[in-house]
């Protein structure tokens, strides 16, 4: 591995996150949010968080400086239509064995959905999974009821303990070594299950970045794709495996794993290759915020019904300064009920203030509802309602719809209603998610259908537009 492993009496002062004190420029450190409002960390009550930072400090890095770039290069040609994103897995990933098999199952998921999508829309679709990291877990509440009891809620396995006592419940530092090391064997599984990439599975000299370039029809369960790592040939980046993503929400987690490229001098998070910061971590003046603004990597910004344009902005200009195509992804949580209404002051903010970012959807996050014995749940057809209000609202104002954020089992669970799948009394039956609920594979391969769908009209409606206006031009 070509990181420098610094410890942190190494670490030297990094690049400027733009921050002026009377014009001069204020070093970029990953420490650099503990002087900052950090919402969402653990109160860890146990002792041990110094020598877990120390320890994660001294551990291998589990992305590469030169992956992160790939995929940095891979989403400019997402921002510039040219391809789409799909970007899916578990709300709250579990530890261990069970993480290195839902990483399979999102493999094999992940595939056929971009498959379908990449068939019928002729768009390479870019894949990254929400796994390798994805522990950590964002409550809008301190407490919750269990059972009948009141207990401190359960805030991902990176933090706690999710069976309902109050001892799994109290934050356990250790935990961060956990997630680390499930996260390696999630990494070594991806790794496993990616394929070198073989002559003729691009186009000579063309940008194509992670079509499913081979599957034979008919073998879309079978998961006979052609996975390959990225390869940089002819100046074309190819890749067919899963990236990782997740939320950079602990950042005693994330802090130890960002390292310095020797050979850019840039800080990279290894933890992952696509972080993105949640919807209540999102502040512009955040410790989130002012983390993710100093890495190399892509980053991506959840944004709720309660961000304003102005705010956006704000977070725009903090993430992306250079305004770099590719570099920042919004994902638009607004709500079937909001997004409409919400959605179109956003994305001209946005691009008056002139950043080439990524407009992405998560249809989920603003569509959780609760049956009436308790259960979270979503709705197939909200979740499709504010699919269609997002690719609505982005084509009318002339903008790439760049791609979707779901939350999928890979699975026969049954946690989400409709789209084939549970009816509402069903729900019991196989509901196994750690946190929200996902769609099965029955309901993620009929959206993705849905998204292929909105895709293909979404695609003729703006190349009609540019057509138009050349000719008026
Ligand atoms: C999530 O992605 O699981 C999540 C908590 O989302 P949000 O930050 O949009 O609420
Ligand atoms: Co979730």
């Amino acid at each position: 591995m070509n990181w420098s492993r610094l410890s942190p009496s190494q670490r030297v002062a990094g690049t400027s996150d733009r921050e002026t004190t009377e014009g001069v420029p204020a070093p970029w450190n990953p420490d650099i949010w503990h002087s900052l409002p950090a919402k969402q960390q653990p109160d860890w009550t146990t002792p041990g968080i110094s020598w877990v930072r120390e320890a994660l400090f001294s551990l291998p890095a589990l992305s590469t400086p030169a992956d992160v770039r790939a995929l940095l290069a891979t989403l400019s040609r997402v921002q510039a239509a040219e391809a789409f994103v799909l970007q899916a897995g578990d709300c709250a990933e579990p530890f261990g064995k069970a993480a290195v098999v839902g990483a399979r199952n999102k493999h094999r998921l992940l595939g056929q959905m971009a498959t379908l999508i990449s068939k019928s829309t002729a768009f390479p679709v870019v894949t990254a999974g929400r796994l390798a990291g994805q522990f950590g877990k964002p409550r809008s509440q301190p407490t919750e009821l269990v059972e009948g009891r009141r207990l401190p809620s359960f805030r991902g396995l990176i933090v706690n303990g999710a069976e309902p006592t109050e001892t799994a419940r109290r934050p356990h530092a250790p935990r961060l070594l956990d997630a680390y090391q499930t996260a390696y064997r999630v990494f070594e599984e991806l790794h496993n299950l990616s394929g070198p990439v073989t002559a003729g599975d691009g186009e000579p000299g063309g940008v194509r970045p992670a079509r499913w370039w081979s599957t034979p029809p008919g073998s879309l369960s079978t998961g006979a794709h052609s996975y390959g790592q990225t390869r940089q040939r002819d100046g074309s980046w190819l890749h067919n495996g899963l990236w990782s993503s997740h939320e950079a929400l602990v950042l005693d987690y994330e802090e130890p794993l960002t390292r310095r490229d020797p050979e850019t001098g840039r800080w990279y998070l290894s933890s992952t290759h696509l972080p993105w910061i949640g919807a209540r971590t999102n502040q512009p003046d955040g410790a989130h915020v002012r983390f993710l603004a100093g890495v190399a990597n892509p980053v991506a910004c959840k944004v709720g019904p309660d961000t304003d344009p102005a705010e956006l902005v704000r977070i725009c200009a903090r993430l992306d300064p250079d305004r770099t195509p590719g570099r920042l992804t919004l994902i638009a949580r607004q709500g079937a009920a909001m997004v409409r209404d919400r959605l179109p002051a956003l994305v001209r903010a946005v691009r008056a203030a002139g950043h080439p970012v990524i407009w992405m959807c998560d249809p989920m996050h603003g569509n959780t509802v609760k049956t009436s014995t308790g259960l979270k749940t979503r709705y197939y057809d909200d979740i499709v309602d504010e699919l269609r209000g997002f690719f609505d609202v982005l084509v009318a104002l002339s903008e790439w719809p760049g791609g979707v954020h779901l939350e999928v089992a890979g699975d026969d669970v049954t946690e989400c209603v409709g789209g084939g799948g549970p009816i509402v009394s069903e729900l019991p039956t196989a509901y196994r998610s750690l946190c929200d609920p996902r769609l099965n594979d029955v309901q993620a391969l009929s959206l993705a259908q849905e998204i292929a769908d909105l895709l293909t009209s979404a695609a003729a409606t703006l190349s009609d537009a540019a057509r138009l206006l050349a000719a008026n031009n």
